[in-house]
């Protein structure tokens, strides 16, 4: 992304790029900085990434210069964290100077400035996560168990009619329990609108998230004055991109608000929270944590569910061990459900490894210190972008040995006790930044996740000739990774489960 907007830059930019950095002149430090690779004049290292997947350029550079790496794009100070140890050291405990973000000045532009991700630490972020708390903390989340499992229960009746177009029914898994659950039950037909609006604004989105190209707003300020046109491609949507955004920020809020003036909302988070008193702030504020859940939750979690339908294929005897401990504790002809995930350990290992197996999003968000700092011997700047390269911790093999190999048990004890907890899991980032929506995440993937195991046998598909197709686990790269779409096939193996969820469904 970084390399094609240079591209974009045109000369223009460049001669105006080139008077800035005569501008910048660098601090002395007292101690020297993490070890790195030597920057190249004005670009820094920008021509050495692999633009597609940086952090294996991160994880390769880690074999050379350690844990904790410095690096220069732009001019801007990159600290790149390739270990679990110093990531929970400075972002978790010493979490007052890391948890700060890159300043992306494109954000207000594009109107996108309810984007939690983005805020800078401070009291507009402390007012999102607060109402992010609210209505998204572990008990909460779990009062909406009923709808994790209508909706599980479609999927997989979906799955079992699906063909080589498996994918969407995951996608629209994820997207419609998310439209439930904030909103409730919004006028017919809405749901399909919303949805393609809200793709076209996450694409937007997309583009001004890296951090990459934080840096490069951050260095380069004046680059906001210039026309759109000058940047080419996605910057040129940011007035598509601010209508985009008020209108999915208000539309199925005030519907909500109607409702409940009519007496006919259902149960979900935003009535939930009109029907406490609040003032108009805190209006503003449910309404971006609303559409956050959505932007933040939808590719994250379709992403998650496709790694773990791609690992069930893979790894065959896993699967079978995952279901032969579904159906030791749940009667045959129900469906598991949120009650009796204690008694599963080996389900939620297997949810843990596929978040450790292939981060969704492999350089987590970048963050950024608020303060100078000093690590052992070496300093950190304040202003610096500290990014926690999950890959490379997920590739760690003093924890993981084998680390490429899918292998639950890496998350059992000896006596088959699950060793830590799934919403710690570092795919969900870190300190005062944690991914708020972690336990809507864990309940939706465990409930499909579990009621897919329940009834259907995840295999191989066979080509025409009958010879299975083989599936290599390949990604489609971006700041959140999914697989590219691979051929599986779903048979039930179970017709008391199978029948009685079709029964739930007529009789819906
Ligand atoms: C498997 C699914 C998911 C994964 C792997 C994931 C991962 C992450 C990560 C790595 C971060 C950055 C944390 C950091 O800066 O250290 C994050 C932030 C965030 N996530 Fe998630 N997430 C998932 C699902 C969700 C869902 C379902 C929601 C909402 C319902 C959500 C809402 C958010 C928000 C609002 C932030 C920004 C928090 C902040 O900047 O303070 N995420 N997530
Ligand atoms: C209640 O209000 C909502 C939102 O304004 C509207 O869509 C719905 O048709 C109304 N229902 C009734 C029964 O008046
Ligand atoms: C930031 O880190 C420095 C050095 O470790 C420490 O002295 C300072 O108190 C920290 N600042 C905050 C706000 O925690």
């Amino acid at each position: 992304m970084l390399f094609t907007d240079i591209l974009a830059l045109g000369i223009l930019c460049v001669i105006t790029l080139v008077v800035a950095l005569g501008r910048t002149r660098r601090r002395v430090y007292p101690l020297p900085l993490p070890p790195g690779p030597r920057p190249l004049p004005i670009l820094g290292n920008a021509l050495q990434l692999d633009t597609k997947r940086p952090w294996l350029t991160y994880t390769a550079w880690g074999k050379t210069y350690g844990k904790i790496i410095h690096s220069r794009i732009l001019g801007i100070d990159l600290i790149i964290i390739n270990s679990e140890t110093i990531a929970r050291e400075l972002l978790d405990k010493r979490s007052a100077n890391y948890s700060t973000r890159p300043v992306i000045r494109t954000n207000e532009l594009a109107g996108l400035a309810f984007n939690t991700v983005l805020l800078p630490y401070g009291e507009t972020l402390r007012q999102h996560r607060k109402i992010f708390h609210q209505v998204l903390k572990a008990e909460v989340s779990v009062s909406y168990h009923e709808m994790y499992s209508r909706h599980a229960n479609e999927l997989v009746i979906n799955l079992l009619g699906a063909t080589s177009d498996w994918q969407k029914h995951t996608q629209a898994y994820t997207a419609s329990l998310i439209m439930a659950v904030t909103y409730g039950h919004l006028t017919d037909g809405y749901e399909g609108s919303f949805l393609t609006r809200a793709h076209e604004l996450l694409d937007i989105a997309k583009h001004i998230v890296s951090p990459e190209r934080a840096a490069m707003f951050t260095a380069f300020p004046f680059l906001e004055k210039l026309p759109f046109w000058c940047f080419g491609g996605a910057l040129s949507l940011m007035g598509r991109s601010r209508e985009l955004a008020q209108q999915l920020l208000n539309e199925p809020f005030d519907e909500v608000k109607g409702q409940i003036a009519n007496g006919t909302a259902s149960h979900s988070l935003v009535a939930d929270f009109l029907s406490q008193a609040h003032d108009d702030a805190d209006e503003d504020t449910m309404k971006a944590v609303a559409l956050m859940g959505y932007i933040a939750g939808i590719e994250t979690t379709t992403s998650t569910l496709q790694i773990f339908l791609l690992a069930m294929v893979l790894y065959p005897d896993i699967q079978a061990r995952a279901r032969a401990e579904i159906d030791q504790v749940v009667r045959h002809d129900k469906m598991p459900c949120l009650d009796d995930r204690a008694s599963l350990p080996y389900l939620d290992a297997i949810l843990r490894e596929v978040l450790r197996w292939h981060p969704v999003v492999p350089l987590g968000v970048a963050h950024a210190t608020s303060n100078d700092d000093v690590y052992g011997e070496h300093f950190i700047p304040k202003g610096a972008i500290v990014i926690v390269n999950q890959w490379a911790l997920s590739r760690d093999e003093d924890m993981f040995p084998d680390a490429s190999r899918f292998d639950p048990s890496r998350h059992l004890t000896v006596d088959g006790k699950l060793k830590d907890s799934f919403a710690n899991h570092v795919a969900f980032g870190h300190g005062r930044r944690i991914c708020p929506g972690r336990w809507f995440a864990e309940n939706s993937l465990w409930t499909a996740a579990s009621a897919t195991l329940a009834v259907l046998r995840i295999d191989h598909a066979k080509d025409s000739n009958g010879d299975r197709i083989e599936v290599k686990p390949e990604f489609c790269t971006g700041t959140a990774i999914h697989p590219e779409p691979f051929h599986c096939s779903f048979e039930s193996v179970n017709t008391a489960r199978e029948g009685h969820l079709r029964a739930m469904m007529n009789s819906k």
